[in-house]
Parts: structure tokens; C-alpha cells; sequence
């Protein structure tokens, strides 16, 4: 009994916070991001993206712009995929 609940506390955090999903990010980019930025994204900032953090708000920033309603997930899901594919920040 002891020892179920202890696992139960070790898995919680892992339950609570999903994976970033490489293939939606790429699906929300294709469906809403892809019409401006290209394939592969092509930077139209006048700052560059230097770290992931950044990329994390600036997607946040046009998803807001462009009212695509995204959530939580569909912010880190996108950014996930273009931090993989383009812009290779470390974690
Ligand atoms: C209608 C055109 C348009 C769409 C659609 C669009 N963006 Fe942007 N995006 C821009 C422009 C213009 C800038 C430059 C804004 C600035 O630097 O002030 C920009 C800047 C950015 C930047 C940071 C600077 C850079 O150029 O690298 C990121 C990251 C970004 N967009 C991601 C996204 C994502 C993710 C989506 C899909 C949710 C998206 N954008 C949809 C036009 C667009």
C-alpha cells in the first residue's frame, strides 16, 4: 500500500505535464503559420529569436495576433517543432 502511493506522487508530475508533440506542432504550423513564415521557417522579425524562451513568447505573440485561439499545448507543440527542425536551441 506504502509503496503505491509513493509511485503515484513519482508519476504525477510526468501525468500533469505533456510532452511537447512534434507532429501536431508541425500540423498547427502547416495549417496556420506556414502562409507567412515558408518552408523552412524564414525569420520576418526585425529581432532574431536567441533562445527558446523567446521562440516560446514570439509564437505565443502571433498566435495571439492572428486570434488562432491556441492553448497551452499548441504553443509549446509548435514551438517544439520549430526549435527541432529550425532553430535548434538548447533546453
Ligand atoms: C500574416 C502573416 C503571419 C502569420 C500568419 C504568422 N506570422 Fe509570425 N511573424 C509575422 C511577422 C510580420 C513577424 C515580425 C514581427 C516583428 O518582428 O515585430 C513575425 C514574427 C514571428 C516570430 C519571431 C521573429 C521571427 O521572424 O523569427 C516567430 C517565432 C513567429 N512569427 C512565429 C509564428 C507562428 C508560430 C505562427 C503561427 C501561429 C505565425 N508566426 C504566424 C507574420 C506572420
Amino acid at each position: 500500500m506504502k509503496y503505491s502511493i509513493v509511485l503515484l506522487i513519482a508519476l504525477l508530475p510526468s501525468l500533469a505535464l505533456a510532452q511537447p508533440n512534434i507532429v501536431d506542432g508541425k500540423l498547427l504550423y502547416e495549417e496556420s503559420c506556414i502562409k507567412c513564415h515558408s518552408d523552412p521557417y524564414l525569420s520576418i522579425g526585425l529581432n532574431e529569436m536567441s533562445n527558446p524562451i523567446e521562440l516560446s513568447y514570439m509564437v505565443n505573440v502571433c498566435s495571439e495576433h492572428f486570434q488562432l485561439n491556441w492553448n497551452q499545448q499548441d504553443i509549446e507543440d509548435t514551438t517544439h517543432y520549430l526549435n527541432t527542425e529550425f532553430f535548434r536551441f538548447d533546453k
